[in-house]
């Protein structure tokens, strides 16, 4: 009797994209099945489950005496060429390829020579020679192990439209296929989404929590656009802008707009100093080189785990500050070192950066009592560095959450530098 499923072959390929079985629907409705359903003696499907699924009436061949490794790399010689596999695919399937012939070789070492493997295949005997020169990924029971080609990206803003399609009951498998990836590549997008969801509540709880906290006082720090923001600061008010605009090439204008608004804000001989990515370096700099002098260009050497870019094929160690002033610096007496050796701190905001290199900065380009502006705030890492250092602030970001976690984070770091000076003072009045 036939089995309507053929279970045990189904999952050797993708199913078919959505579209595609749209396609091969339209044409069986049209012509019939013109090319049969291929099943084993025991009536499992080894070619044809979409034709199948179509038609379950379509007309059917039988492949009798194949050993099990024998129908696995038939399904693969007919359909390894003939489907339009994308290249994660096409990497899974060669991992399963792979454990297949090694499948074979156990079956019958001596009648399943390279040759003979590579023919049943579908694949070319050099391909098969190195995989058996090569044991690396094949597990003790001869099963492939396949990884997700890192080579196939997936464009971000898709990721959340994936994980909400398998929240919402389709089959991971088929979401694969419709974006042309494996499967493992959607349980990890749908791993990451869910932990990015997650992260998302506990931070607008977080901050809700923050809030009510602070009462009201808003600790320096303003909610809005910094172009708004910018209006409420007086011309040649701020002595430095220290700041971190976003990184992403769609935010590449508003290192524009900073440029505009510095010009006006900065006092004479004052600081814009900014960070920017290294693979934006021409576009910031002739961005914000339209409005003031370019200075010079500072280096935040990295002490943790190193980045790899894997589009530039670089290991990044460093990042680069640009230094820009308005008219020219205004104090050359004060010396300052161009490298600054930074620590990781990811605790208040996902783009965190260091007080060290903030309050390196604030130290010596903007005089005591003065004061320091950054149009995105994040975390509030520079009104936190501008406190330590003694110098007044004022800060901003469009995000909600992010101003009243920024607003509890200094709040909390006066209360601490309070508590510091009590206790120096007490060990001062015991030594006297
Ligand atoms: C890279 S983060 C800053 C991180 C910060 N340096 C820290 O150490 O936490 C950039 C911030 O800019 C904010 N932002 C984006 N566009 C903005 C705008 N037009 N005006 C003000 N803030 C903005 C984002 O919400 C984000 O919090």
């Amino acid at each position: 009797m036939e089995s309507d499923r053929g279970e045990s072959f189904a999952d050797l390929l993708p199913p078919l994209a959505t579209e595609e079985l749209a396609a091969l629907k339209a044409d069986i409705g049209e012509h019939g099945v013109l090319c049969p359903i291929f099943v084993d003696e025991n009536g499992k499907i080894l070619d044809g489950r979409h034709r199948h699924a179509i038609d379950p009436k379509a007309p059917r061949k039988v492949i009798k005496g194949l050993s099990p490794a024998e129908k696995q790399a038939f399904v693969f010689r007919t359909n390894f060429v003939r489907r339009n596999l994308s290249p994660d695919q096409k990497h899974v399937a060669l991992r399963k390829m792979k454990g297949v012939a090694f499948a074979l070789r156990k079956e019958d070492a001596k009648k399943n020579t390279q040759a003979q493997v590579a023919k049943l295949l579908g694949v070319a005997q050099p391909t098969v020679a190195s995989w058996f020169s090569d044991t690396s990924s094949i597990s003790s029971d001869n099963a492939c192990n396949p990884r997700p080609d890192a080579r196939v990206k997936v464009n971000p803003k898709v990721k959340p439209v994936i994980a909400d399609r398998v929240a919402a009951g389709e089959s991971q498998t088929q979401v694969a296929a419709d974006y042309g990836v494996s499967q493992q590549t959607v349980s990890g997008i749908v791993a990451a989404e869910t932990a990015k969801q997650q992260k998302g509540a506990d931070r607008a709880k977080a901050a809700a929590m923050a809030e009510a906290t602070i009462k009201g006082d808003d600790c320096g720090v303003k909610i809005g656009d910094f172009r708004e923001v910018a209006e409420t600061l007086e011309s040649g008010s701020v002595d430095l802008i220290f700041t971190d605009p976003p990184y992403d090439r769609d935010s590449l204008d508003l290192f524009e707009a900073l440029g505009i608004v510095a010009a006006r804000v900065l006092c004479d001989g004052g600081s814009l100093v900014t960070y920017f990515p290294q693979y934006l370096l021409p576009e910031v700099m002739g961005g914000l080189g339209q409005q003031l002098r370019y200075w010079w260009t500072l280096a935040v050497v990295h002490s943790g785990a190193r980045t790899r870019m894997r589009e530039y094929g670089i290991i990044v160690g460093w990042k680069p500050l640009a230094w820009f002033v308005k008219g020219t610096r205004g104090d050359k007496q004060t010396w300052i070192d161009d490298v600054v050796v930074s620590a990781q701190e990811k605790d208040a905001h996902d783009w965190q950066q260091s007080v060290i290199e903030a309050r390196h900065c604030i130290a010596r380009l903007c005089p005591a009592g003065g004061l320091v502006w950054d149009p995105f705030c994040g975390g509030g890492t520079t009104a936190v560095a501008a406190k330590q250092t003694g110098r007044l602030w004022l800060t901003c970001d469009t995000d909600d959450a992010a101003v009243h976690l920024a607003r509890k984070r200094i709040h909390d770091a006066a209360v601490a530098a309070v508590a510091e000076e009590r206790t120096d003072a007490a060990d001062g009045s015991q030594e006297c």
